[in-house]
C-alpha cells in the first residue's frame, strides 16, 4: 500500500494530497527520518519504523512552521492543493540550510508543480522563512 493512503485514508491525516500518484507533481511529499519523500511511490512497508512527518506534524495553528507562516504571510497558496507538499520541501531545504539563496530554493522545488502558477510567491514565501 502506498503511504499515502495509509495517511489519509487509516489515520484521517489529509492535509498529505495525492496529486498524480507517479511521483511527478510533489503535492504528497513528507518526512520520512527528516528527508523528502514522495508518499505515493514509498510503501507502507518501505516506511515502516521509521519517523513519518506530515504537513500536520510541522506545526500548530498556535505555532506554525516558519515555512507555514511565511505561505500565510506571502499568500502562496491559491487553491492549496499543491501547498503541503511545497511546504514540506520547504521545511526540510531550511532543516539542512537555515538561509537559502534562491538557486538553492528553486532546486529544492524543483518537480513540485502547481497548476496555479504561485511559484513565484512560494519562493518568496521560502525565502522569506528562510530570513
Ligand atoms: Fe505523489 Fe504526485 S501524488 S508525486
Ligand atoms: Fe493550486 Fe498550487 S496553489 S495547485
Amino acid at each position: 500500500m502506498p503511504l499515502v493512503y495509509w495517511l489519509r485514508e487509516e489515520l484521517g491525516l489529509t492535509g498529505t494530497h495525492l496529486g498524480c500518484g507517479k511521483g511527478e507533481c510533489g503535492a504528497c511529499t513528507v518526512l520520512i527520518d527528516g528527508q523528502p519523500a514522495r508518499s505515493c511511490r514509498t510503501t507502507l512497508g518501505e516506511a515502516a519504523g521509521k519517523v513519518v512527518t506530515t504537513i500536520e506534524g510541522l506545526g500548530t495553528p498556535e505555532a506554525p512552521h516558519p515555512v507555514q507562516a511565511a505561505f500565510v504571510e506571502e499568500q502562496a497558496a491559491q487553491c492549496g492543493f499543491c501547498t503541503p507538499g511545497m511546504v514540506v520541501e520547504g521545511a526540510a531545504l531550511l532543516a539542512r540550510t537555515a538561509q537559502p539563496d534562491l538557486a538553492e530554493v528553486k532546486e529544492a522545488l524543483d518537480g513540485h508543480l502547481c497548476r496555479c502558477g504561485s511559484h513565484q510567491r512560494v519562493l518568496k514565501a521560502v525565502m522569506r522563512a528562510g530570513g
